[in-house]
């Protein structure tokens, strides 16, 4: 979702803003644009264009100052264009303000309906612009820039971060953060703002994350951190993990791929701590965890999309093997819906980014509903979710930067698989002999998954086959049905594919009328309880002439017929499985989308950080 990224430095910044805005395309968006201030304190420069960003860097060619701010849109009010694109700038009367946003500004029309009265006139659709008009409305009353842009951030109700420069200040930029992230780059007489250190890594590790409420005003050599409340506070400056290269594509085609073909080495990574111990512990989930988990008597889910099907896996783990009762619920519905708190239950989220604004006002809505323990399964350190939870655990994944959520959902899933053993344990469901097995299969994993992935060459023959498909149907049954979900999702986000997922057992009890030679189905065989059941569902979508993808483990004997395409794999994971067979799904998606020539790591009309609700 949009990125902002702001320059204050001796040097030209449009090059760092280009190429910071780059590092931040994979958040989604739909247009790009810059903004300008030289030292000489002349009129403001923009640049902006519809597309990708090599095109507002063709714009913007030619341009030269020393302190700049710049943006990707995603688009929420009015359409993908150029006059809607950011920066926007408020100019009249001499004073000129220009505004970059993120987020949704929730009373934008109350505020829009009385700058009109005042005099404004509106040149976009958006609700940000209001932010332009708003500020130069406060200086023209004779404020300074730090004071104006505050007056407006306390008139602005919804979640945003923003970023204002002015020619009322010269070599002063201001940003402020309030429910969508900001940070502060320190750099060598220069500073730099982002909406994540990816960034900003190829020019300054030392950052600081604004909190909320924060404003913050930048000049070259001196950083002013204000609070909600308007005092002057200290900010810790931190060193950020996040490698130059970890953001790079090295030899792959798309993120998405490289992101697939990391899982072994992000496994690995993830249970680190857990792999070359003899047993699990409470401490793995956090410094408190050992006071809190032994009085956890049900556990509740929240989560979106991909992490959603993490989640609704763990369901299965927690309830068969550490007889933990547990709720998944969809972040979205759960803010909203009147439910019931139960005491002693502890709320887990899982997000990749820890910065999904369902997410973060699911758990403040279950923290008041009295629910106070919350841990946060997450892939990015010092995300709004970690700081709003006092147990976590941090996947170590790598920055995901591909649309379509590969390595962070199989790295949720050891985190998953991890706690479940722990609360076994505390909850005598799970002997030391049990422990040692578990854990030795988590320890094979990687390897498990590198020979699932040495199988790319035949998914890639299979997914020629769906190259005039419209629509698929993915089974899967018991706790290989939310991997189903996930693999139809990742199907239809990136090959736009109409794909629907059904838990097998139902098929009869309406989809089954959807099968004909036209409609693929895709079917997750594990070897399992479940497995001759699932052979009949899909001896039943055979006889209505419906075509089978089956991901089979080797010894389930289904063989390869006319109209049945079976890939055997080689691994059995007991309860670790759903880990496997995610893999053949994400391939079959990723050389699907190949084939439909789609863009792979930017699928049209997704974000990859979802900032508003
Ligand atoms: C799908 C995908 C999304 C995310 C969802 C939640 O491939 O990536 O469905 O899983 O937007 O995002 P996080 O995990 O960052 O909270």
């Amino acid at each position: 979702m949009c990125g902002i990224v702001g320059v204050i430095s001796k040097n030209n910044c449009v090059p760092i803003l280009i190429d910071g805005l780059k590092k931040l395309e994979y958040r989604g968006y739909d247009s790009a644009g810059l903004a300008i201030q030289n030292d000489q304190g002349s009129d403001l420069q923009r640049a902006r264009s519809v597309g990708r960003v090599v095109e507002l860097e063709q714009a913007a060619a030619g341009l030269e100052a020393q302190m700049g701010i710049a943006h990707t849109r995603w688009a929420t009010h009015g359409v993908p264009s150029e006059r809607n694109a950011h920066p926007h700038i408020s100019d009249s009367d001499g004073i000129s303000v220009s505004v970059v946003h993120n987020g949704i500004i929730e009373n934008h029309e109350d505020i829009r309906r009385q700058l009109m009265v005042d005099g404004y006139a509106f040149q976009s659709d958006t609700d940000t612009e209001v932010i332009a008009h708003l500020t130069h409305k406060n200086l023209r009353k004779g404020l300074p820039l730090l004071k104006a842009v505050q007056a407006t951030v306390a008139a602005l109700e919804g979640a945003f971060a923003i970023a204002v420069i002015s020619n009322r200040a010269k070599r002063t930029l201001i940003a402020s953060k309030k429910g969508a992230p900001l940070l502060v780059g320190h750099g060598q007489g220069e500073f730099f703002i982002a909406s994540d250190a990816s960034a900003l890594v190829a020019y300054t590790k030392k950052i600081t994350y604004l909190q909320e409420g924060d404003l913050v005003q930048l000049n070259a050599d001196q950083a002013l951190f204000l609070n909600a409340q308007g005092a002057e506070v200290q900010r810790e400056i931190i060193e950020s993990q996040l490698s130059a290269d970890a953001v790079e594509l090295g030899p792959y085609d798309h993120y998405m791929q490289k992101e697939i073909f990391e899982q072994p080495g992000a496994i690995a990574a993830t249970l680190e701590m857990v792999s070359n111990a003899s047993a699990v512990k409470p401490e793995l989930f956090g410094a408190g965890a050992a006071e809190v988990l032994p009085h956890v008597q049900q556990v509740l889910i929240l989560a979106c999309g991909t992490s959603y099907h993490a989640a609704s896996v763990a369901r299965y783990w927690l309830e068969s093997i550490a007889a933990l009762p547990t709720t998944v619920e969809i972040a979205s519905e759960y803010r909203y819906r009147k439910s019931v708190s139960l005491p002693n239950t502890l709320v887990i989220t899982i997000s990749q980014s820890g910065e999904t604004a369902d997410t973060l006002a699911a758990l403040e809505h279950a923290k008041s509903l009295g629910m106070h323990n919350a841990l946060s399964i997450c892939n990015v350190p010092e995300s709004a979710l970690i700081r709003a939870s006092n147990l976590k655990f941090l996947t170590r994944a790598g920055p995901e930067i591909g649309v379509a959520s590969t390595k962070a959902f199989t790295t949720q899933l050891a985190a998953l698989f991890t706690f479940t053993m722990v609360m076994a344990k505390l909850r005598g469901q799970m002997n030391a002999v049990e422990e040692k097995t578990l854990i030795a299969q988590l320890r094979h994993l990687p390897s498990a998954m590198q020979n699932i992935l040495a199988l790319e060459p035949q998914i890639k023959a299979m997914a020629q086959r769906f190259a005039d498909k419209r629509h698929a149907l993915f089974l899967g049954r018991g706790v290989h049905f939310p991997i189903a979900q996930e693999g139809a999702l990742k199907l239809k986000e990136i090959s736009y594919i109409h794909a629907e997922a059904y838990a097998a057992g139902e098929l009869k009890h309406g989809p089954l009328a959807l099968v004909d030679a036209d409609m693929p189905v895709v079917s997750i065989a594990p070897k399992d309880s479940l497995i001759e059941k699932l052979k009949s569902n899909l001896q039943e979508v055979r006889a209505r002439g419906g075509e089978l993808y089956i991901f089979a483990d080797r010894d389930t004997r289904i063989e390869e017929t006319d109209g049945v395409h079976v890939l055997n794999l080689v691994d059995h994971a007991g309860h670790l499985s759903p880990i496997l067979h995610v893999l053949p799904l994400q391939l079959l998606s990723y050389h699907v989308a190949l084939v439909k020539g789609t863009d792979v790591d930017k699928p049209r009309n997704l974000a990859k950080s979802v900032t508003v609700e």
